[in-house]
């Protein structure tokens, strides 16, 4: 059946959705074959603690809705690479709209030939184009980055394409601040 029009309320502080859709929750484990370090995440690879967390709205995946969620990026770093999403590119490409809400962080993106980077901070939307895969980082060493997404519900999220190809950059901790390094670097 078609949904009615309805609200839904978050808490900024505790990206707490209301109501609530899926929560996914994702540690070392959940993120193979993605941080340059592959030797350091083989020995945090069973670490409970938790990478970023996402949490959804009730709205559904299917076409013409618009589902929404509320990532929350631990602060934190592997081998000097920021903690991160796995990132993914949109198997039928359409656009999508990211705000920040809490923290500090970048918004990542690759059309498979150039990349490019997005500061996020509360208030920043960062707009991502059909066809550019896109991976969100905590760019900040103490506090949790937290963002919402807006997307079309027959996108999809093809995270393979990633392990394929890449990212075209790695975010790496520069002392106080940090760097974007060539993905295979
Ligand atoms: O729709 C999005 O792009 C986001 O909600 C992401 O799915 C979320 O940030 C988690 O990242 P990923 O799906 O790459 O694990
Ligand atoms: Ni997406």
């Amino acid at each position: 059946p078609p949904l009615r029009p309805f609200q839904i309320t978050f808490d900024a502080a505790t990206a707490v959705v209301d109501p609530a859709g899926p929560v996914l929750t994702r540690r070392m484990a959940d993120l193979e074959g993605l941080f340059r370090d592959q030797r350091a995440w083989q020995e945090l690879r069973g670490s409970e603690k938790v990478v970023y967390s996402v949490h959804s709205s009730p709205v559904p995946e299917t076409p013409r809705e618009l589902p929404q969620s509320i990532t929350t990026i631990s602060p934190g770093e592997l081998s000097g690479e920021l903690f991160m999403t796995k990132g993914h590119q949109h198997p039928d490409p359409q656009g999508e709209i990211y705000l920040g809400l809490t923290g500090t962080g970048g918004l990542l993106l690759f059309d498979g030939a150039e990349h490019a980077w997005l500061d996020m901070s509360p208030g920043t939307i960062g707009y991502i184009p059909p066809g550019w895969a896109h991976r969100s980082v905590n760019v900040s060493a103490d506090e949790p980055y937290r963002f919402l997404a807006v997307y079309p519900g027959s996108a999809g999220h093809d995270y393979q394409w990633v392990l394929d190809h890449g990212m075209g950059a790695r975010a790496v901790r520069l002392g106080d601040a940090f760097e974007l390094v060539p993905y295979g670097g």
